[in-house]
């Protein structure tokens, strides 16, 4: 079989890593009051360069995987920019602004292989035998990424090559617009999950019509109309643009309706999902609501600031928050106390704090060790200002209240009540 080589390929051992709890968030305060001590969430994110995350996840994920969604930078050369605050309304300036959000930036296409391939092989040796992988990417690396899927998961073992078709303005004029991206399938073994009957689509009005009309059409095969067909291998799903209600400003995310095409057809409920350039966390928001269990992780604080923000807003079950130690970063104390106040069971928050919050988290009982987040405020994509005030109706009157606030430029602010 041909294989892909090119100077230093190599695959690294393994790296020594462990992950740290830093939080359990319990979105809208649903879970926190009835919380077992000892009792973790099965759903996670993590904060971590992937190849150091994974690494760790090894010694309890190994081969229990069931579904990893890979969307990893593209291999553009490009810096992408996030958009924080309201509209994006480039006659509004004020109410917006660009702010850093992840680099897809390499000295040769063999570096990029360097990042890429290891991280396919823990991606593997992570599923579960009857796991499967969809690598999102597009034109600029799919070719070489075949055949290192090919070398680690078998020729035989692509199961399909997807192709997600959109539009799009395009400054393009001396070619055809690009306006699809490809999406490889590959499965670790020939047992593998498809829940074919769970993504079926309506067949179009034209072919319900011809099969209504005549006896003949078809060739003899008369399709399931009233169940609808199995998806072909192109799929057409608008981008995430300005005005749509999912958008979180964060580059490059994924729309919804893909990932949950995904989710459908490659796991069951209850199953492992795991994405580990998890970017606005779109799978991970997908998989909770489809009843699935997640693991979603990216080495930008903004990515996983943006995936936890989204997730408290709509998730029904509690999270961790878990962040590799090289990349953990310390808490700034708010030093001036009256910054932050309780007053009848609601925190309130000074004005000045506001224009640069992204998010915030109240835990009204703070054990002095580890956060349980209770009550969160997310700056909203529309219109509102983000909430300057949280009520914690379950503050006992000798507990500590601690609040932490993210602001716009990725600080981390904490803030202790009665300490
Ligand atoms: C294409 S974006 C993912 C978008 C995501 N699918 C969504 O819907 O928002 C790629 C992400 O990979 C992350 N990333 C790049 N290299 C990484 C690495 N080595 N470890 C973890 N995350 C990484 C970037 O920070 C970025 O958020």
């Amino acid at each position: 079989m041909p294989t892909l080589s090119w100077a230093n390929k190599n695959l690294p051992h393994p790296i020594p890593s462990s992950l740290e709890l830093d939080s359990i968030i319990y979105p809208q305060g649903r879970g926190y009051l009835s919380r077992d001590a000892e009792q973790r969430p099965e759903n996670h994110l993590v904060m971590g360069d992937n190849l150091a995350v994974m690494s760790a996840l090894l010694l309890d994920y190994e081969g229990k995987i069931d579904l990893i969604y890979a969307d990893p930078p593209f291999f553009t050369n490009r810096r992408f920019a996030a958009r924080i605050g309201q509209g994006e309304d480039s006659r509004k300036p004020e109410h917006w602004k660009l702010a850093e959000g992840y680099l897809d930036a390499w000295d040769s296409i063999e570096s990029y292989l360097n990042m890429l391939y290891p991280r396919l092989y823990l991606m593997h040796r992570l599923l579960s035998p009857n796991g499967t992988l969809y690598l999102h990417l597009d034109w600029h690396a799919d070719a070489y990424a075949r055949l290192l899927l090919d070398e680690i998961f078998g020729a035989d073992r692509l199961l399909n090559e997807i192709i997600w078709v959109y539009h799009g303005p395009s400054p393009i004029r001396k070619a055809f617009n690009r306006k699809h991206d490809t999406i490889l399938v590959y499965t670790k073994s020939k047992d593998y999950t498809f829940n074919a009957d769970a993504v079926r689509t309506p067949y179009d009005e034209t072919t319900v019509k011809t099969f209504a009309s005549s006896s003949k059409a078809g060739f003899g095969k008369v399709p399931d109309l009233a169940r609808g067909k199995v998806p072909e291998d192109w799929w057409y799903f608008p981008v995430v643009a300005r005005l749509h209600s999912e958008r979180t400003g964060y580059p490059t995310q994924k729309p919804e309706a893909l990932l949950e095409r995904v989710i459908l057809a490659s796991s069951n409920p209850g199953d492992l999902v795991a994405d580990f350039f998890c970017g606005a966390g779109t799978t991970a928001v997908v998989a909770e609501r489809l009843e699935r269990r997640f693991i979603a992780s990216d080495k930008s604080w903004r990515a996983v600031h943006t995936a936890r923000a989204r997730l408290a807003g709509f998730s029904t079950t509690p999270f961790s928050l878990q962040v590799e130690i090289q990349s953990k970063v310390d808490a700034i104390s708010l030093q001036d106390s009256a910054l932050v106040t309780l007053s009848e069971g609601v925190i309130h928050l000074d004005p000045s704090l506001l224009p640069d919050l992204l998010y915030w988290e109240v835990d009204p009982c703070w054990d002095g060790m580890l956060f349980h987040s209770a009550a969160q405020a997310c700056r909203p994509r529309q219109k509102a200002p983000i909430s300057s005030q949280l009520s914690i109706p379950f503050t006992k009157s000798d507990s500590r209240i601690s609040v932490r606030l993210v602001s716009i430029n990725d600080q981390l602010l904490t803030s202790h009540i009665r300490e």
